[in-house]
């Protein structure tokens, strides 16, 4: 059935998951040949979450993101019409963590599945259920992002196990009558061109010749973060521009930049070169490190709960990732 004339869509709900383990910087200095100095200097970062992978992992910390945000909009699971999760960490391919969550939730028989897109995953999930739910199409949709990187990284190797952690957020998205509520502009692109500066190989074969040294195992992330961080500040920079540009909006008029959270000093960079005022990015990685298609969601609840962003407020959300992709979207809340 596709529901008739324009409409907006409201952020019903907020919630978001984080594993109570915290793995801090002096903890990994233990074990690799680094230091909490170089760490927080060069990322921002102090600590981290990780799952105990005996009894959590992407699904639970899913589920548990989902129902918090069902909780807050005062809603069951059987009211959506869609359930999307952003992650690059699920379990299992199949059953995809999207339908494991609609199971443990009681959605079912709600469509449900898993987007791959790493840390833009949680934007290219928005964007994509803020159309659908425009097109009438669609009412309620759960939109998940959660990444426990723990499982993929390799603790051995100090350039990439420093910077990531494990968390999860989700919203609750409706159909509101106010058609200015919801996703003013949108942007999703996708590039492997660099891929191989990020990406998680499985098999001999898909590992370049170039990298076939690399001393990470199979089935782990590596990253050239030299090259991903260059990449980052310059689309980050970009996306803000052309969506200020596209919506007219100026910068007094956002409430709050909510970038992935990657690096400290990705985001500071791109912020100075914006001239933007500090106080209006949000950062929370020196708690969480960069918990990929986690991250953006988690922010956005922290800054709702703490109220520093409220109904009515606008937001624009950036982030890059893995494939490479980029995204970004500007919200009225
Ligand atoms: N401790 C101490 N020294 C280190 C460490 C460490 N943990 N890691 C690297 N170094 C050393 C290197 O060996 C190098 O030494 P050398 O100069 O003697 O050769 C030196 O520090 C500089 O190394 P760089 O890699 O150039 O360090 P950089 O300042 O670029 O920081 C980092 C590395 C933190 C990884 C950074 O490049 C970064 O954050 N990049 C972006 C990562 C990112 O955003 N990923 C995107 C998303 S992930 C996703 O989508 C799933």
């Amino acid at each position: 059935m596709t529901l008739p004339g324009a409409c907006g869509v409201r952020i019903a709900g907020i919630g978001s998951a984080l594993p109570e383990r915290i793995l801090t910087n002096a903890e990994i200095e233990k074990t690799l040949d680094t230091s909490d100095e170089w760490i927080v200097q060069r990322t921002g970062i102090r600590e981290r979450r990780i799952v105990d992978q005996a009894t959590e992992g992407t699904y639970t910390l899913s589920r548990d993101a989902l129902r918090r945000a069902l909780d807050h909009a005062g809603m069951q699971a059987g009211q959506l019409d869609l359930i999307i999760l952003a992650t690059v960490t699920a379990e299992m391919t199949c059953p995809s963590n999207a339908c494991r969550v609609a199971h443990a939730l009681g959605a079912a028989p709600t469509p449900a599945f898993d987007l791959v897109a790493a840390c833009s995953g949680f934007l290219y999930s928005i964007n994509i259920a803020d159309s659908l739910i425009r097109s009438g199409r669609h009412r309620a949709i759960g939109v998940i992002g959660c990444d426990a990187m723990s499982t993929i990284v390799d603790f051995n190797e100090r350039s990439v196990s420093i910077l990531f952690g494990d968390a999860a957020g989700a919203v609750v998205l409706l159909r509101d009558d106010d058609p200015t509520l919801g996703c003013a502009y949108q942007s999703m692109n996708a590039d492997a061109a660099i891929s191989e500066s990020l990406y998680i190989p499985r098999r001999d074969q898909e590992v370049p010749e170039n990298d076939k040294d690399n001393p990470i195992r199979l089935g782990c992330l590596r990253m050239r973060g030299r090259e991903i961080f260059k990449f980052g500040v310059t689309k980050l920079r970009i996306m803000i521009e052309e969506a200020l540009d596209a919506t007219g909006l100026c910068p007094s008029q956002i409430s709050q930049f909510i970038c992935h959270q990657s690096n400290l000093r990705l985001i500071e960079s791109a912020r100075e070169k914006l001239g933007l005022p500090a106080e209006k990015f949000y950062i929370n990685i020196d708690k969480y490190g960069n918990s990929s298609a986690g991250s953006v969601g988690l922010c956005l609840d922290e800054l709702w709960r703490a109220g520093k962003v409220k109904r009515g407020d606008w937001v624009l959300f950036a982030a890059i990732g893995g494939g490479l992709t980029w995204s970004s979207s500007v919200w009225k809340l």
